[in-house]
């Protein structure tokens, strides 16, 4: 049988660092994230009697490095459908893998939808959300639509993301600012072990709830302002975290740190607009639907601004019958 879906990535506001539990992939904290409407995963999957091992091609490609790792999600799923039958996995994004845009997101949560359904099992959103954790964490929030909260929960059945509300409930844009176009030479599950001994971790993980508790709030009261402010203190203790970890790890170029400062002066200027910036050097930058061209027009001028992706608030993972092979 064959399936395909398509999964957005998500840009996490308050972000999922480090692990209570690596196999399973629990996370220390709880986060919230939005759906993106233009970073995209297909993946075309088939269960056949006749292949004789799993085929796994991303972006055209044989990949070595993550096919260990795709293969350990059909397993799972094999195990819950009680199939023995190999696949061949099609998969494609529609932007750079590894640069800090979350491509693990929209991959296993493409992954998980389609892998199931061709497996003939119709689970639930909480099920596939479980599922999909267990590929990549931040893929749980690639399952349910617009915006989003994981629940850590204690264990395997308790940790899921839910939709907090629907893509159309506010109008804002992450317009993503990609400035360094190379692979990321730090892996975030690298990233998120070498965080554990970080002596800081304790001090974030103390002051997460409430940071969560106020993300949402500034949502449902769609008040930019605030959230933006509080995105952008989130962005810049992650990368605290991360730059004090041991071994270290940099993931701003000096692009980057150009354009947090041009997002400051910008708004000192009157034009709101905030970043947030994952596991990689790139951006995201948040305004709302009035400022968009305003912004547009000012990266225009920026030549460490490689390429731009607009994106709105998304429906989460869903079915689509355009296979790829
Ligand atoms: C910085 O979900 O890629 O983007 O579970 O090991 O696959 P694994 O990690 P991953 O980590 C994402 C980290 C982040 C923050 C976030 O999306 O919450």
């Amino acid at each position: 049988m064959k399936a395909t879906a398509v999964a957005p990535s998500n840009i996490a506001f308050i972000k999922y660092w480090g692990k209570k539990d690596e196999a399973l992939r629990l996370p220390l904290n709880g986060s919230v994230s939005m759906n993106l409407s233009n970073l995209l995963t297909t993946t075309t999957v088939e269960f056949n009697k006749n292949f004789k091992k799993d085929i796994i091609i991303i972006d055209g490609k044989r990949d070595l490095k993550e096919e260990g790792r795709v293969i350990n999600h059909l397993n799972r799923i094999r195990k819950i459908a009680k199939i023995k039958l190999k696949a061949k996995v099609v998969s494609q994004n529609n932007f750079p893998k590894s640069s800090g845009l979350a491509s693990s997101a929209s991959g296993f949560a493409a992954l998980t939808l389609a892998a199931t359904k061709a497996a003939g099992l119709n689970l639930s959103q909480k099920q596939l959300s479980i599922l999909a954790r267990q590929g990549s964490g931040s893929a749980c929030r690639s399952i349910p639509d617009g915006f989003v909260e994981w629940l850590k929960g204690e264990d395997n059945e308790t940790s899921y993301a839910y939709s907090l509300f629907p893509p159309s409930y506010w109008k804002i844009i992450d317009v993503v600012v990609i400035v360094v176009k190379e692979e990321k030479k730090i892996k975030s599950s690298q990233g998120q072990k070498i965080v554990l001994k970080n002596p800081f971790l304790k001090t974030r993980l103390f002051y997460i709830k409430e940071k969560i508790k106020k993300i949402k709030q500034f949502i449902a009261k769609k008040d930019f302002p605030q959230f933006g402010e509080l995105l952008e203190n989130e962005a810049l203790e992650f990368h605290a975290i991360a730059l004090t970890s041991n071994p270290p790890i940099i993931y701003w170029q000096p692009e980057t740190l150009k354009i947090v400062h041009l997002v400051r002066e910008w708004r000192n200027h009157g034009l709101l607009v905030y970043f947030t910036i994952d596991a990689g050097p790139n951006l995201h930058l948040f305004c709302e639907e009035k400022n968009q061209q305003f912004l547009m027009k000012k990266l225009k001028f920026v030549k460490e601004v490689k390429k731009i992706i607009v994106n709105y608030p998304s429906e989460g993972a869903r079915i689509t019958d355009k296979h790829l092979f």
